[in-house]
């Protein structure tokens, strides 16, 4: 192509890329991809840091792609409550401030977890009852200062055992008895009636024991009073296990029950041998067929059942799993670069 003598050229540009309104108030271009939140037809979520609502790079990727958070750290116990009756509220606040700017819902992330239970409550020196009567003063503070602001909450993360799939024997079975998640589910609902419940854990998709034993307690708790609304199924899965079919019937046996779905805490491990030093384009594109498979399993469901798929990260280098297993790993859906991957193009394929 023959070029353009230079002030034509300027010009050309000018009338190409300068807007005849001021400059400074000018959009920032979209980003040259869709929008997951703009094509579900579910909320898509992400477990976000506080941290990460100041960091611009991270901010705007999240209020564009994605309309749900859950906070990955600051909304369980051990950041959250500094001793009875006192608690660390700023970096939630961030948090709730960072989803309303966006125009985001908040799942709450969980009230009840054994492995992250304050020194305080631990080692409570009071009898069983006022142990639980500083839990049920827990639940209710949290959950009553965002009433109407966090829609849905995990009242209680892994309270099974795997292979066996028996009730753990945290502090809040020894204290409050063997029926103490119905008394928690209580507490939240009492707190805020119009927040959707959820009891969350892993292994319900292949571990079949501790699927039996989440299950009756999801049959239980849906007599009792404070009823249940869904299921958190954390779905840390790798790009091979498990199979299709056992992510497909644990989702049925949920919708058989009339509640809601939450894959709750999604990442795809591409290196659970520990045979790779750098990701492949191979795995990455079975990493990308795996997740458009489960999301277009998600996507069968009913869609009064559908609650939400939330990412658990936003970029891999951030992923838990890298120090969990001790491999190098890229589970999500954006690489350090924060560009998508063709994980990110499996999700939006599904939906689309
Ligand atoms: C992990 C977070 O990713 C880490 O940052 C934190 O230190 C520990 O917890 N199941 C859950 C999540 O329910 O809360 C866990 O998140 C991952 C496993």
């Amino acid at each position: 192509m023959r070029s353009l003598p230079r002030p034509l050229f300027l010009l050309t540009l000018c009338l190409l890329s300068c807007d005849s309104a001021d400059p400074a108030v000018k959009e920032p271009a979209p980003p040259p991809y869709t929008a997951l939140r703009d094509v579900a037809p579910f909320p898509v979520g992400v477990a976000m840091q506080a941290r990460h609502t100041s960091s611009q790079n991270h901010a705007e990727l999240v209020g564009r792609v994605f309309n749900s958070i859950t906070a990955e750290y600051e909304m369980k116990m051990v950041p959250l409550s500094t001793g009875r009756g006192s608690y660390a509220w700023p970096a939630v606040e961030a948090l709730v401030e960072f989803a309303d700017q966006h125009d985001m819902q908040i799942h709450g992330h969980a009230l009840v977890w054994h492995q992250i239970t304050p020194a305080w409550l631990e080692n409570f020196g009071g009898t069983d009852e006022e142990f639980e009567e500083a839990v049920e003063e827990y639940i209710t503070d949290v959950v009553t200062r965002y009433k109407g602001i966090v829609r849905s909450w995990d009242v209680v993360n892994e309270a099974f055992e795997d292979g066996s799939g028996a009730l753990r024997n945290s502090v809040f079975r020894r204290r409050m008895g063997d029926n103490y998640i119905e008394r928690l589910f209580a507490y939240a609902r009492a707190a805020d009636p119009e927040a959707l419940l959820f009891y969350n854990d892993y292994g319900t998709l292949w571990d079949a024991n501790k699927r039996r034993a989440q299950l009756t307690l999801v049959d239980r708790l849906k007599v009792a009073p404070a009823g249940i609304d869904g299921v958190g199924l954390q779905t840390h899965i790798t790009y091979t296990f498990p199979t299709l079919g056992n992510i497909t019937s644990v989702m049925d046996q949920i919708v058989e029950r009339g509640l809601l779905v939450h894959l709750s805490e999604l990442d795809v491990r591409v290196n659970p041998d520990g045979d790779l030093q750098a990701l492949t384009d191979q795995r990455s594109e079975e990493q990308k067929q795996r997740v458009r498979s489960v999301v277009h399993a998600f996507m069968a469901l009913p869609a009064e059942n559908r609650y939400a798929i939330t990412l658990w990260g936003i970029r891999d280098p951030e992923s838990w799993l890298i120090d969990f297993w001790g491999n190098p790993e890229w589970p999500l859906l954006f690489d350090e670069d924060f560009n998508p991957k063709p994980a990110y193009h499996g999700f939006l394929e599904a939906v689309q």
